[in-house]
Protein backbone atom coordinates (compact mmCIF):
# COMPACT_ATOMS: atom_id res chain seq x y z
CA UNK A 1 0.00 0.00 0.00
CA UNK A 2 1.14 3.64 -0.78
CA UNK A 3 1.86 6.26 1.40
CA UNK A 4 -1.33 8.44 2.02
CA UNK A 5 -0.66 12.04 0.77
CA UNK A 6 -3.77 14.32 2.09
CA UNK A 7 -5.46 13.17 -1.20
CA UNK A 8 -8.60 14.11 0.59
CA UNK A 9 -7.71 16.16 3.41
CA UNK A 10 -10.05 17.49 5.51
CA UNK A 11 -12.74 16.36 3.09
CA UNK A 12 -16.19 15.38 4.62
CA UNK A 13 -17.31 11.81 2.29
CA UNK A 14 -20.73 10.17 3.39
CA UNK A 15 -19.93 6.11 1.88
CA UNK A 16 -23.54 4.32 1.83
CA UNK A 17 -22.91 0.72 2.53
CA UNK A 18 -19.78 1.07 3.93
CA UNK A 19 -20.00 -1.39 6.48
CA UNK A 20 -18.45 -4.17 4.29
CA UNK A 21 -17.11 -5.03 1.08
CA UNK A 22 -16.50 -1.87 -1.66
CA UNK A 23 -17.80 0.33 0.17
CA UNK A 24 -15.86 -0.61 3.60
CA UNK A 25 -12.22 0.08 1.60
CA UNK A 26 -13.75 3.53 -0.18
CA UNK A 27 -14.20 4.30 3.67
CA UNK A 28 -11.06 3.38 5.02
CA UNK A 29 -8.82 4.98 1.64
CA UNK A 30 -11.04 7.99 2.35
CA UNK A 31 -9.67 8.32 5.87
CA UNK A 32 -5.84 7.65 5.47
CA UNK A 33 -6.05 9.94 2.92
CA UNK A 34 -7.79 12.84 5.19
CA UNK A 35 -11.07 12.74 4.96
CA UNK A 36 -14.00 12.81 7.73
CA UNK A 37 -16.25 9.51 6.82
CA UNK A 38 -19.33 9.12 7.46
CA UNK A 39 -19.74 5.43 7.23
CA UNK A 40 -23.70 4.61 6.65
CA UNK A 41 -24.55 0.68 6.72
CA UNK A 42 -28.04 -0.49 7.27
CA UNK A 43 -26.30 -4.07 7.77
CA UNK A 44 -28.45 -6.11 5.93
CA UNK A 45 -28.04 -9.67 4.13
CA UNK A 46 -27.05 -9.30 0.54
CA UNK A 47 -30.90 -9.55 -0.47
CA UNK A 48 -31.54 -6.75 1.78
CA UNK A 49 -33.04 -9.00 4.57
CA UNK A 50 -32.45 -7.57 8.32
CA UNK A 51 -30.62 -4.72 10.14
CA UNK A 52 -26.95 -5.06 12.31
CA UNK A 53 -25.50 -1.09 12.89
CA UNK A 54 -22.78 -3.29 14.06
CA UNK A 55 -20.85 -3.28 10.81
CA UNK A 56 -20.82 0.62 10.18
CA UNK A 57 -19.56 1.04 13.75
CA UNK A 58 -16.88 -1.77 13.46
CA UNK A 59 -15.52 0.17 10.06
CA UNK A 60 -15.73 3.72 12.37
CA UNK A 61 -13.76 1.96 15.17
CA UNK A 62 -10.89 0.80 12.29
CA UNK A 63 -10.69 3.90 10.88
CA UNK A 64 -10.17 5.97 14.77
CA UNK A 65 -8.29 3.17 15.75
CA UNK A 66 -5.84 4.42 12.49
CA UNK A 67 -6.20 7.97 13.91
CA UNK A 68 -8.97 9.15 11.48
CA UNK A 69 -12.24 10.70 11.97
CA UNK A 70 -15.64 8.96 11.25
CA UNK A 71 -19.00 8.72 12.59
CA UNK A 72 -21.51 5.59 11.78
CA UNK A 73 -25.15 5.67 10.52
CA UNK A 74 -27.44 3.29 10.21
CA UNK A 75 -30.48 4.68 8.37
CA UNK A 76 -31.53 2.69 4.94
CA UNK A 77 -30.71 4.99 1.66
CA UNK A 78 -34.38 3.65 0.48
CA UNK A 79 -35.90 5.53 3.02
CA UNK A 80 -36.05 9.64 2.38
CA UNK A 81 -35.93 10.93 5.90
CA UNK A 82 -32.91 8.54 6.79
CA UNK A 83 -30.84 9.49 3.88
CA UNK A 84 -31.40 13.34 5.27
CA UNK A 85 -30.52 11.73 8.49
CA UNK A 86 -26.94 10.74 6.78
CA UNK A 87 -26.42 13.89 5.40
CA UNK A 88 -27.19 15.62 8.22
CA UNK A 89 -25.06 13.74 10.61
CA UNK A 90 -22.20 14.60 8.14
CA UNK A 91 -23.41 18.28 8.55
CA UNK A 92 -23.91 17.91 12.49
CA UNK A 93 -20.62 16.39 13.31
CA UNK A 94 -18.01 17.82 10.88
CA UNK A 95 -19.75 21.00 9.33
CA UNK A 96 -20.17 20.41 5.81
CA UNK A 97 -20.59 17.71 2.99
CA UNK A 98 -18.35 17.52 0.15
CA UNK A 99 -18.89 14.04 -1.70
CA UNK A 100 -21.43 11.41 -2.02
CA UNK A 101 -20.76 7.72 -2.84
CA UNK A 102 -23.94 5.96 -3.54
CA UNK A 103 -22.29 2.30 -3.08
CA UNK A 104 -25.53 0.68 -0.67
CA UNK A 105 -26.59 -2.08 -2.60
CA UNK A 106 -28.89 -5.54 -2.30
CA UNK A 107 -29.30 -8.38 -5.21
CA UNK A 108 -32.51 -10.13 -5.54
CA UNK A 109 -31.54 -12.26 -8.70
CA UNK A 110 -34.84 -14.02 -10.54
CA UNK A 111 -35.40 -14.52 -14.17
CA UNK A 112 -37.77 -12.04 -15.66
CA UNK A 113 -40.25 -14.24 -15.90
CA UNK A 114 -40.62 -15.19 -12.23
CA UNK A 115 -39.69 -11.92 -11.08
CA UNK A 116 -42.61 -10.73 -8.21
CA UNK A 117 -43.25 -7.12 -7.82
CA UNK A 118 -41.56 -7.14 -4.42
CA UNK A 119 -38.08 -8.24 -6.26
CA UNK A 120 -38.51 -5.60 -8.74
CA UNK A 121 -39.33 -3.01 -6.21
CA UNK A 122 -37.16 -3.97 -2.95
CA UNK A 123 -33.90 -3.63 -5.70
CA UNK A 124 -35.35 -0.04 -7.25
CA UNK A 125 -35.72 1.01 -3.94
CA UNK A 126 -32.17 0.58 -2.36
CA UNK A 127 -30.63 1.56 -5.92
CA UNK A 128 -32.06 3.35 -7.96
CA UNK A 129 -34.48 5.43 -5.51
CA UNK A 130 -31.82 5.44 -2.67
CA UNK A 131 -29.07 7.06 -5.22
CA UNK A 132 -31.63 9.58 -5.76
CA UNK A 133 -32.65 10.23 -1.73
CA UNK A 134 -29.13 10.41 -0.93
CA UNK A 135 -27.90 12.77 -3.50
CA UNK A 136 -31.48 14.80 -3.31
CA UNK A 137 -30.77 14.93 0.28
CA UNK A 138 -27.15 16.34 -0.45
CA UNK A 139 -27.87 18.88 -3.01
CA UNK A 140 -29.08 21.75 -0.94
CA UNK A 141 -25.62 21.78 0.68
CA UNK A 142 -23.48 21.25 -2.61
CA UNK A 143 -25.80 23.89 -4.25
CA UNK A 144 -24.99 26.33 -1.52
CA UNK A 145 -21.35 25.84 -1.04
CA UNK A 146 -20.97 26.03 -4.72
CA UNK A 147 -18.93 22.69 -4.68
CA UNK A 148 -19.50 18.61 -4.53
CA UNK A 149 -19.39 15.81 -5.99
CA UNK A 150 -21.12 12.72 -6.60
CA UNK A 151 -19.59 8.55 -7.27
CA UNK A 152 -22.23 6.13 -8.10
CA UNK A 153 -21.90 2.51 -8.21
CA UNK A 154 -23.15 1.34 -11.05
CA UNK A 155 -22.92 -2.34 -12.50
CA UNK A 156 -22.19 -3.65 -16.00
CA UNK A 157 -24.94 -6.23 -15.83
CA UNK A 158 -26.85 -2.73 -16.76
CA UNK A 159 -24.23 -1.12 -18.89
CA UNK A 160 -23.68 -4.07 -20.62
CA UNK A 161 -26.14 -7.00 -19.53
CA UNK A 162 -26.64 -10.44 -17.21
CA UNK A 163 -29.39 -13.12 -17.04
CA UNK A 164 -31.64 -12.89 -14.10
CA UNK A 165 -31.06 -9.82 -12.83
CA UNK A 166 -33.55 -7.15 -14.58
CA UNK A 167 -34.55 -5.36 -11.49
CA UNK A 168 -30.97 -4.75 -11.28
CA UNK A 169 -29.89 -3.57 -14.35
CA UNK A 170 -32.64 -1.83 -14.67
CA UNK A 171 -31.50 0.21 -11.79
CA UNK A 172 -27.99 0.39 -12.23
CA UNK A 173 -28.61 1.94 -15.86
CA UNK A 174 -31.41 4.22 -14.26
CA UNK A 175 -28.24 5.48 -11.74
CA UNK A 176 -26.42 6.36 -14.98
CA UNK A 177 -29.08 8.34 -16.45
CA UNK A 178 -29.42 9.94 -12.74
CA UNK A 179 -25.58 10.57 -12.56
CA UNK A 180 -25.71 12.20 -15.99
CA UNK A 181 -28.76 14.27 -15.49
CA UNK A 182 -26.93 15.38 -12.52
CA UNK A 183 -23.85 16.59 -13.69
CA UNK A 184 -25.84 18.34 -16.13
CA UNK A 185 -28.40 20.24 -13.58
CA UNK A 186 -25.93 21.13 -11.57
CA UNK A 187 -22.15 22.10 -13.23
CA UNK A 188 -23.48 25.87 -12.78
CA UNK A 189 -22.90 24.99 -9.03
CA UNK A 190 -19.65 23.40 -10.10
CA UNK A 191 -21.14 20.01 -8.70
CA UNK A 192 -19.30 16.96 -10.51
CA UNK A 193 -20.97 13.71 -11.06
CA UNK A 194 -19.57 10.13 -12.04
CA UNK A 195 -20.17 6.33 -12.27
CA UNK A 196 -18.32 3.43 -11.21
CA UNK A 197 -18.78 -0.06 -12.06
CA UNK A 198 -16.54 -2.29 -9.77
CA UNK A 199 -15.95 -5.74 -10.43
CA UNK A 200 -14.99 -7.16 -6.75
CA UNK A 201 -14.79 -10.06 -4.89
CA UNK A 202 -17.15 -9.28 -2.02
CA UNK A 203 -19.76 -11.30 -0.55
CA UNK A 204 -22.15 -10.08 -3.10
CA UNK A 205 -20.60 -12.40 -6.14
CA UNK A 206 -18.67 -14.89 -3.94
CA UNK A 207 -21.37 -17.77 -4.08
CA UNK A 208 -20.21 -18.80 -6.87
CA UNK A 209 -19.50 -22.68 -6.52
CA UNK A 210 -16.46 -24.39 -5.37
CA UNK A 211 -17.46 -28.30 -6.45
CA UNK A 212 -14.83 -28.17 -9.63
CA UNK A 213 -11.34 -27.75 -10.71
CA UNK A 214 -12.47 -25.70 -13.06
CA UNK A 215 -14.69 -23.79 -10.66
CA UNK A 216 -12.18 -23.39 -8.56
CA UNK A 217 -9.66 -21.95 -11.03
CA UNK A 218 -12.74 -19.62 -12.43
CA UNK A 219 -12.95 -18.47 -8.64
CA UNK A 220 -9.15 -18.06 -7.64
CA UNK A 221 -9.18 -15.54 -11.00
CA UNK A 222 -12.39 -13.73 -9.69
CA UNK A 223 -10.37 -13.36 -6.21
CA UNK A 224 -7.67 -11.19 -7.77
CA UNK A 225 -10.53 -8.41 -8.43
CA UNK A 226 -10.03 -6.72 -4.70
CA UNK A 227 -12.35 -4.66 -3.31
CA UNK A 228 -9.63 -2.42 -2.47
CA UNK A 229 -8.88 -1.95 -5.55
CA UNK A 230 -12.00 0.03 -6.75
CA UNK A 231 -11.10 3.12 -3.77
CA UNK A 232 -8.34 4.89 -5.45
CA UNK A 233 -10.42 5.95 -8.29
CA UNK A 234 -13.53 6.91 -5.68
CA UNK A 235 -10.54 9.11 -4.05
CA UNK A 236 -9.80 10.90 -6.89
CA UNK A 237 -12.97 11.68 -8.08
CA UNK A 238 -13.85 12.75 -4.29
CA UNK A 239 -11.26 15.25 -4.22
CA UNK A 240 -10.36 18.74 -5.85
CA UNK A 241 -7.73 16.84 -8.54
CA UNK A 242 -11.07 15.87 -10.69
CA UNK A 243 -12.31 19.15 -10.81
CA UNK A 244 -12.41 19.11 -14.62
CA UNK A 245 -13.95 14.86 -14.47
CA UNK A 246 -17.98 14.84 -14.12
CA UNK A 247 -20.66 12.83 -16.17
CA UNK A 248 -18.24 10.03 -17.14
CA UNK A 249 -18.88 6.30 -16.60
CA UNK A 250 -15.45 4.30 -15.52
CA UNK A 251 -15.18 0.47 -14.87
CA UNK A 252 -12.31 -0.91 -12.64
CA UNK A 253 -11.31 -4.16 -12.11
CA UNK A 254 -8.33 -5.16 -9.87
CA UNK A 255 -5.35 -3.20 -12.45
CA UNK A 256 -7.55 -2.34 -14.99
CA UNK A 257 -9.41 1.17 -15.33
CA UNK A 258 -11.94 1.57 -18.35
CA UNK A 259 -13.82 4.53 -19.54
CA UNK A 260 -17.35 3.13 -20.41
CA UNK A 261 -19.18 4.30 -23.62
CA UNK A 262 -22.25 6.30 -23.41
CA UNK A 263 -24.70 5.56 -25.92
CA UNK A 264 -24.70 7.66 -29.28
CA UNK A 265 -26.13 7.12 -32.90
CA UNK A 266 -24.24 4.33 -34.46
CA UNK A 267 -25.75 4.55 -38.11
CA UNK A 268 -28.78 6.19 -39.83
CA UNK A 269 -30.43 5.77 -43.41
CA UNK A 270 -32.65 8.86 -44.41
CA UNK A 271 -35.63 9.01 -46.74
CA UNK A 272 -37.84 12.01 -48.30
CA UNK A 273 -40.65 10.01 -48.38
CA UNK A 274 -40.76 8.54 -45.43
CA UNK A 275 -41.01 5.13 -43.79
CA UNK A 276 -43.05 2.49 -44.62
CA UNK A 277 -43.15 -0.99 -42.49
CA UNK A 278 -42.08 -3.03 -45.86
CA UNK A 279 -39.40 -0.26 -46.66
CA UNK A 280 -38.10 -0.91 -43.15
CA UNK A 281 -37.90 -4.05 -43.86
CA UNK A 282 -36.11 -4.37 -46.95
CA UNK A 283 -33.92 -1.29 -46.67
CA UNK A 284 -33.37 -0.38 -42.81
CA UNK A 285 -32.92 -3.19 -40.95
CA UNK A 286 -30.60 -4.90 -44.16
CA UNK A 287 -28.43 -1.37 -43.95
CA UNK A 288 -28.23 -1.50 -39.89
CA UNK A 289 -28.13 -4.98 -39.19
CA UNK A 290 -24.68 -5.59 -39.33
CA UNK A 291 -24.23 -2.76 -36.80
CA UNK A 292 -26.67 -4.82 -34.35
CA UNK A 293 -25.56 -5.35 -31.38
CA UNK A 294 -25.06 -9.12 -29.79
CA UNK A 295 -27.47 -9.80 -26.42
CA UNK A 296 -23.50 -10.02 -24.98
CA UNK A 297 -23.73 -10.63 -21.16
CA UNK A 298 -21.04 -8.68 -19.58
CA UNK A 299 -18.50 -11.63 -18.82
CA UNK A 300 -18.48 -11.98 -23.09
CA UNK A 301 -17.23 -8.41 -23.07
CA UNK A 302 -15.10 -8.55 -20.20
CA UNK A 303 -13.58 -11.72 -21.63
CA UNK A 304 -10.13 -11.76 -20.28
CA UNK A 305 -8.42 -12.41 -17.06
CA UNK A 306 -8.14 -9.79 -14.77
CA UNK A 307 -5.21 -7.95 -14.70
P1 LIG B 1 -21.82 -5.78 -0.34
O1 LIG B 1 -23.07 -6.57 -0.21
O2 LIG B 1 -20.57 -6.30 0.28
O3 LIG B 1 -22.05 -4.30 0.20
C1 LIG B 1 -23.26 -3.61 0.10
C2 LIG B 1 -23.54 -2.94 1.42
O4 LIG B 1 -24.74 -2.16 1.30
C3 LIG B 1 -23.78 -3.95 2.56
O5 LIG B 1 -22.89 -3.69 3.63
C4 LIG B 1 -25.25 -3.73 2.95
O6 LIG B 1 -25.51 -3.91 4.33
C5 LIG B 1 -25.46 -2.28 2.52
N1 LIG B 1 -26.87 -1.98 2.28
C6 LIG B 1 -27.80 -2.75 1.65
N2 LIG B 1 -28.98 -2.12 1.63
C7 LIG B 1 -28.81 -0.93 2.25
C8 LIG B 1 -29.67 0.16 2.52
N3 LIG B 1 -30.94 0.14 2.15
N4 LIG B 1 -29.16 1.24 3.17
C9 LIG B 1 -27.86 1.27 3.55
N5 LIG B 1 -27.00 0.25 3.32
C10 LIG B 1 -27.47 -0.83 2.68
O7 LIG B 1 -21.61 -5.54 -1.91
P2 LIG B 1 -20.42 -4.87 -2.76
O8 LIG B 1 -19.98 -5.86 -3.74
O9 LIG B 1 -19.42 -4.22 -1.88
O10 LIG B 1 -21.24 -3.77 -3.58
C11 LIG B 1 -21.07 -2.37 -3.44
C12 LIG B 1 -21.73 -1.68 -4.63
O11 LIG B 1 -21.05 -2.04 -5.84
C13 LIG B 1 -23.20 -2.05 -4.85
O12 LIG B 1 -23.91 -0.90 -5.27
C14 LIG B 1 -23.14 -3.07 -5.96
O13 LIG B 1 -24.34 -3.14 -6.68
C15 LIG B 1 -21.99 -2.51 -6.78
N6 LIG B 1 -21.37 -3.51 -7.66
C16 LIG B 1 -20.58 -4.52 -7.15
C17 LIG B 1 -19.99 -5.43 -8.00
C18 LIG B 1 -19.05 -6.47 -7.51
O14 LIG B 1 -18.40 -7.11 -8.36
N7 LIG B 1 -18.92 -6.70 -6.21
C19 LIG B 1 -20.24 -5.40 -9.43
C20 LIG B 1 -21.05 -4.31 -9.88
C21 LIG B 1 -21.59 -3.41 -8.99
Amino acid sequence: MSQPTGFVQDKVVLVTGAGGGIGRDFALALAREGAKVVVNDLGASVQGEGRDTARAQAVVDEIRAAGGQAVANGDSVSDWDGANRMVNLAVETFGRIDAVINNAGILRDRFFFNMSPDEWRSVIDVHLNGAFYVSRAAASHFKEQQSGAYIHMVSTSGLIGNFGQANYSAAKLGIAALSKSIAMDMAKFKVRSNCISPFAWSRMINSIPTDTDEQRDRVARLQKMETAKIAPLAVFLASDAAADVTGQIFAVRANEIFLMSQSRPLRSLHTEQGWTPQSVADRVVPALRPSFYKLDRSQDVFDWDPV
